[in-house]
């Protein structure tokens, strides 16, 4: 009879003792789906619970056996870390994305489901700014088509590059979306004497420019359109036939934020038919394919998605996709939780 009893309180509190366990206990394995810079590679490796999926054999097989140790998700740019995706994971809490803008994270089904999404804000933001002058200046002034022609001798056998249609001088430029790095952008653009405008949700009480609630009647009003919103099915082809219509004939669109914003073949077509001046795009929809008939164009300067792209911030990017998992292991906070996901524990 004691035996017995003094069995059942050893099992009773061992019951306890285990379930507190699950209570504390977290799964912390990191999953990287894709390959990512070697500085996060290096940095999750250290940890000892990195898992490589592009280095698995069999993706699929590996994916079912670990899906249960993973709790973080190291993502970049083009993958889709959807609600059926993160489902896998049944432990899931963090997914930590390489990159401001997240549009390929589904941070409402995260929030509702207690997964926090980390991104990278302010570390890229005077880097993305830059070269959206750069590439303002680049489009506006053709510096790119003018390069192209000393490199093919033009300049000695036809003579100087002929003079540009465009310029900076008294313009106006209306900014689509004035966030961190809208703002970045204005401040070069008042040291370069635009006058400048914006759109975007709501009108802000810290800044002076001009708002605007709609986007067309900016476009209608101001000389260049720079777009730095981001991407989702919000913002998704906003940047439509109308709005380039109303940019008119000496009008230049600038895409630094995500390509899905523009309709690429309205803007194909708008840059055709002269509908619009130029386009500086640093983004496309389906990147890194870009459409025949925007390469067709040749008053469109084109780059391959390199507004955050020097060593230096990319390093400080990684190393902060690097960071909010370690605070993750360490049962801290987040450093940059994004809107949708606010932390309140792990
Ligand atoms: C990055 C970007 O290059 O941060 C972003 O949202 O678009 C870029 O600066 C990209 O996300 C990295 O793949």
């Amino acid at each position: 009879m004691r035996v017995i009893i003094s069995r059942k309180i050893r099992e009773r509190t061992l019951d306890r003792t285990l379930r507190r366990k699950d209570i504390t206990m977290k799964a912390t394995g990191i999953l990287a789906p894709t390959r990512m810079m070697p500085l996060i590679l290096d940095g999750l490796r250290a940890t000892g619970k990195l898992h490589c999926l592009w280095e698995q054999a069999d993706p699929e097989a590996y994916l079912s056996a670990h899906a249960d140790q993973i709790g973080a998700i190291a993502t970049g740019a083009h993958l889709a870390v959807d609600g059926a995706y993160m489902s896998r994971f049944p432990n899931l809490k963090l997914v930590a994305n390489f990159g401001v803008g997240y549009d390929t994270v589904d941070a409402k089904w995260a929030g509702k489901n207690g997964v926090i999404v980390t991104n990278t804000p302010d570390v890229l933001t005077e880097e993305v700014a830059d070269t959206a002058l750069g590439l303002l200046l680049m489009t506006i002034r053709e510096l790119p088509q003018s390069e192209r022609w000393l490199r093919a001798g033009h300049w000695v056998s036809k003579g100087p590059y002929p003079l540009t249609a465009n310029t900076m001088r008294g313009k106006t430029i209306g900014i689509l979306a004035l966030g961190r790095i809208g703002k970045a952008i204005a401040t070069r653009c008042e040291a370069f004497g635009l006058t400048i405008a914006y759109h975007g949700r709501s009108k802000q009480d810290d800044v002076s420019y001009r708002y605007y609630d709609s986007l067309v009647d900016m476009a209608r009003e101001v000389d260049i359109l720079m777009s730095v919103a981001p991407g989702g099915a919000s913002t998704k082809h906003i940047i439509n036939a109308e709005v380039l219509k109303a940019l008119g004939p000496q009008g230049v669109l600038i895409n630094i934020g995500r390509g899905s914003v523009v309709d690429e073949s309205a803007l194909a077509k708008a840059l055709r038919e002269k509908i619009i001046f130029a386009a500086g795009l640093d983004v496309f929809e389906n990147e890194p394919h870009v459409p025949a008939d925007l390469m067709a164009c040749e008053n469109a300067v084109l780059l391959p998605h390199v507004g955050s792209a020097s060593i230096h911030t990319r390093n400080l990017m990684g190393q902060l996709v690097v960071d909010n998992v370690l605070a993750f292991l360490s049962g801290k906070h987040p450093l940059t939780p994004v809107a949708e996901t606010p932390f309140t524990h792990w």
